[in-house]
């Protein structure tokens, strides 16, 4: 949650650009705003040509202006530093501030995110300017947080990169012959003498693809390096603002599975989360879910900020779909009820030029409140309005976790076999989907967190294990807790090297199994398994395993290794450890672990009928309970206890059946 005494309700607002218009709107927009309940909104991300016109001169009337106007209305403000596109001067003065694409390809001026992160004139100018916004506008009390720049991305292969990985390198190693072994350079003669023989690894070295490289120890290194370097980026520039205001939280706009941020990492440099959310309109409510899990799950649970959706369309689909009446809403609600404290969009007045002007907006270009999406965003800030303080900072209790990690899924999909299908986030996703769908409420972990609350840990390819963490798992399963782990796990250290003696490695103990092969199965090839009298599909990845102590659940039924062993369960100390050799289905799934839940009295939130998510959050004031009925049809549900919905002030009365529309929401105060 943001955390600023002014903050009462869920805010609601988004991004709103008055600078690309004329000041004679900007008394409309404020009427328009006033209309949809809008009390936040986020100013000056893409500013820095306005603000700084020159090497010397910063020029701040207009966002003055601005910064007066929305006081004057009591808007909140969320306080962009304006640094994820560099001034054209900037690009013409010092190319070097230049992004080199993954390609070798030197960019010139033009689109955002172009800046190379380990310029040092790109540091010192960013973190200049973030110093200037914070002394000039730190002391207004309206503005409730900072956000740095803007969706950090775009890697960058140029030179100054290439030197400061040198660097980076040599302090991670001490030496090259340490570099070396990590990396097995004797292979294919790769031998480095000198740290200066050590080039980017990218389409004119070590790479024939984006995520296909011959030398996955130094290509793992740079994603490592690059986040790290993006992330000085955004130290450099909260450090200065923490010090002109200690008290106002500062944030950056995140993006879900980003792959190529380790936002772990980012989330302890961040006071709190927040992040843009653009499900297409065939994406699975389940992923969505996971999403919000996963920024939930970065500050241990803490809510967060829902900075971006759109309220409509968005631009850059190949379909750019409406959301359907109902949808926003309904998607809002989802935010929320899985840990948002805000609901904000992209944009609040539709641009009229370049590539966003056809993306959704509160105003739109016709510019008067009779369009569909303003009432239905102004029908969501009456509701807003009316729900207030109460479910604010309230947080999740769940007795399942999800185990991710970014350098794992780095490792998986650059590894040189056995699939390319082998896709982390869709094997992290056939679990969550399998909990989302029983409404078990379901956190997503890390290696930095407390394993010790959690009743069940699931941690779909663990290929990579670090050094630390089957101790941890360890403990945890020996202590009484039940782990699940999959195909492909426990191959590699954190340099990709292969730890011998028989996979899962140092999982071994644990799981009671050793797997001596591991078969792929390309498209449309599956093998079978019966588990409970059912026969469940397999298919991608088939691990041949032997159970050392293990118990076999579940064997082949074809191939020459029909017979051998496709889920395991290992009595480890007090616990459980469940080893699962192949991909299967949404039905294996939801029976395997509702097993499992039912061994540990999991039980879901409540019980509703199916495609009604529910999710429950519990603060000073209580317990909520979220209900969003996903489906195309209405639905009936009971409830075991007593409540109150707190949109409409309705009794809900246990065992008494009560409508839920289709897209629509409820949020019962237990
Ligand atoms: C991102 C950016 C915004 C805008 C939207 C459009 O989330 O942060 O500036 O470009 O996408 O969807
Ligand atoms: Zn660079």
């Amino acid at each position: 949650m943001i955390e600023h005494p002014s903050i009462k309700k869920i805010l609601y607002g988004g991004d709103y650009n008055p600078e690309q218009w004329p000041a004679e709107i900007w008394e409309e927009d404020m009427r328009m705003f006033q209309l949809a309940g809008i009390d936040v909104v986020t100013l000056n991300v893409f500013n820095w040509a306005m603000l700084q016109p020159d090497e010397d001169t910063y020029q701040f009337d207009k966002l003055d202006q601005i910064m007066e106007l929305v006081q004057a209305h009591n808007l909140k403000v969320c306080m962009a530093t304006s640094t994820a596109a560099h001034p054209a001067w900037m690009a013409r003065k010092y190319p070097e501030i230049l992004r080199t694409e993954f390609s070798g390809m030197k960019r010139k001026f033009g689109s955002r995110h172009n800046s190379c992160p380990n310029s040092s004139i790109y540091r010192t100018y960013s973190t200049r300017l973030a110093e200037k916004i914070g002394e000039r506008y730190g002391h207004l009390d309206n503005i409730v947080a900072w956000h740095i720049s803007n969706e950090y991305g775009g890697e960058c292969y140029c030179e100054n990169c290439e030197k400061a990985f040198r660097t980076w390198l040599e302090k991670r190693y001490g030496s090259i012959e340490k570099v070396n072994q990590a990396w097995n350079t004797s292979f294919w003669s790769h031998t480095f003498y000198d740290f200066d023989d050590i080039v980017a690894p990218n389409l004119l070295s070590e790479h024939f693809e984006e995520n296909r490289t011959n030398f996955q120890g130094i290509s793992l290194d740079y994603k490592k390096f690059m986040s790290e370097s993006i992330l000085d980026c955004y130290k450099l520039e909260a450090a200065v603002l923490k010090n002109i205001t200690p008290s106002i939280p500062i944030t950056t706009n995140l993006m879900g599975f980003y792959k190529p941020l380790d936002y772990f990492k980012w989330a302890d440099e961040m006071d709190f989360i927040s992040w843009d959310n653009y499900p297409s309109n065939d994406e699975l409510y389940c992923s969505t879910a996971m999403k919000h899990e996963l920024m939930r799950g970065l500050k241990q649970g803490k809510p967060f900020a829902l900075m971006e959706q759109t309220p409509s369309v968005t631009n850059w689909l190949p379909y750019n779909s409406l959301k359907r009446p109902g949808v926003m809403r309904l998607w809002s609600y989802q935010a929320v009820a899985h840990g948002a404290d805000t609901i904000m969009f992209f944009q609040m007045r539709r641009s009229i030029g370049a590539c966003e002007k056809y993306h959704g907006a509160v105003i739109d270009h016709v510019g008067t409140e009779d369009t569909r999406v303003f009432r239905e965003l102004a029908k969501l800030g009456e509701e807003l309005q009316i729900l207030g303080s109460k479910t604010l900072g309230a947080r999740h209790q769940s007795k399942v976790a999800i185990y991710f990690d970014w350098e794992n899924w780095w490792a998986i999909e650059y590894s040189a076999g056995p699939s390319v299908n082998l896709k982390y986030y869709d094997q992290l996703l056939a679990y969550y989907q399998a909990l989302n769908t029983m409404n078990i409420s379901v956190d997503i972990v890390s290696e930095k967190d407390s394993f010790t609350d959690y009743d069940l840990i699931i941690a779909p390819v663990l290929y990579m294990v670090k050094e630390g963490l089957d101790e941890k798992i360890r403990s945890f399963v020996k202590n009484g807790g039940t782990f699940v782990t999959t195909f492909f796990s426990g191959y590699v250290n954190e340099t990709d090297l292969v730890t011998t003696g028989g996979y899962p490695g140092k999982l071994r103990d644990i799981l009671g199994i050793w797997v001596e092969e591991l078969d792929a199965l390309p498209n449309g090839t599956n093998n079978s398994f019966v588990y409970q009298n059912q026969t469940f599909s397999s298919s991608l990845i088939c691990d041949l395993l032997h159970a050392e102590r293990a118990q076999v659940l579940s064997v082949y039924e074809q191939d020459f290794y029909a017979g051998m062993p496709v889920l395991t369960r290992n009595q480890f100390g007090e616990g459980l450890a469940y080893y699962v050799a192949t991909q299967s289905d949404d039905s294996f799934y939801q029976k395997f672990l509702s097993e499992l839940l039912n061994e540990k009295h999991i039980k879901p939130v409540v019980d509703v009928p199916a495609g009604v998510e529910a999710t429950k959050r519990y603060n000073e004031n209580g317990c909520f309970l979220f209900l969003l009925n996903h489906n195309p049809e209405d639905a009936m549900i009971t409830l075991e206890e007593n409540g109150v919905e707190l949109l409409t002030g309705d009794n809900i009365n246990k065992n008494t059946a009560f409508l839920l529309k289709t897209k629509d929401v409820k949020i019962i105060q237990l």
